[in-house]
């Protein structure tokens, strides 16, 4: 089956659903892959595929296939499996070109060290132009509150890397959707998205989300 080319949430497992689109149609990846450590929040919520390094390459295997030549994606992941990851995304082709940091003014967990921080690597499929407004690779952190998803990332965070390596209209492919934050970022910024999600709930929060924007939007204009 072929999907809509934009503006599309598609709940499936991403690597099947990937296989609807063609070749090179990609202009930015945005995406947080579950991080590989078996997550667990206070109230028992956990994370498809977070044990599953299989998985996430079988994803990433297709995101390097529908990214344009010369394009990039940013991938946020947890540094314990930076192994796993640096495996999966040279074996798509994606090259570290940039490492992004955002200091957290909180400690997620303490152990070794008190752990303040997430992390994202900016990857080149070929060689894309340099942006023309590149942003500091440490960025600050906002807290998204974490209620619609154990791990949603805020709008405010994302919206920085889509303006950067993105032109108005691009599209923007997240295949670990989540909540829908990427897709919203992208909305906001007058891009064009398709989000993925292997689960039904997040995929209906995700268009509740998009659907209030629209409203909004409409209202203001
Ligand atoms: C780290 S979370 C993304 C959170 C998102 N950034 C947000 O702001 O809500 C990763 C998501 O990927 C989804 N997922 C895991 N494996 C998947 C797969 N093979 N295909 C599609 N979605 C998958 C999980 O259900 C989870 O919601």
């Amino acid at each position: 089956m072929r999907h809509r080319l934009s503006n599309t949430i598609i709940h499936g497992e991403a690597s099947e659903s990937l296989k609807a689109l063609p070749s090179e149609c990609v202009d930015l990846v945005v995406t947080d892959p579950p991080y590989l450590v078996n997550y667990r929040d206070r109230d028992g919520r956990t994370l498809a595929n977070d044990d599953n390094p299989q998985a996430i390459a079988d994803v990433f295997s297709e995101v390097g296939r529908v990214m344009k030549p010369n394009s990039y994606c940013v991938s946020f992941y947890g540094w314990t499996g930076l192994y796993d990851f640096a495996r999966i995304w040279r074996a798509c082709g994606l090259r570290p070109v940039g490492h992004f940091v955002w200091c957290k003014n909180y400690t997620s967990k303490a152990t070794f060290a008190q752990y303040r921080h997430e992390s994202a690597f900016l990857l080149a499929k070929g060689r894309p132009a340099l942006p023309e407004r590149p942003i500091p690779d440490v960025q600050p952190w906002t807290y998204s509150g974490n209620k619609a998803h154990p791990t949603e990332k805020a709008v405010s965070v994302i919206e920085p890397l889509i303006a950067s390596y993105s032109a108005p209209g691009a599209l923007i492919l997240d295949p670990f959707l989540g909540s829908g934050t990427t897709a919203v970022a992208a909305a906001k910024l007058g891009r064009r998205y398709i989000g993925m999600e292997l689960e039904r709930r997040y995929c209906e929060h995700a268009m509740q989300r998009l659907y209030a924007l629209d409203t909004e939007q409409g209202k203001a204009a």
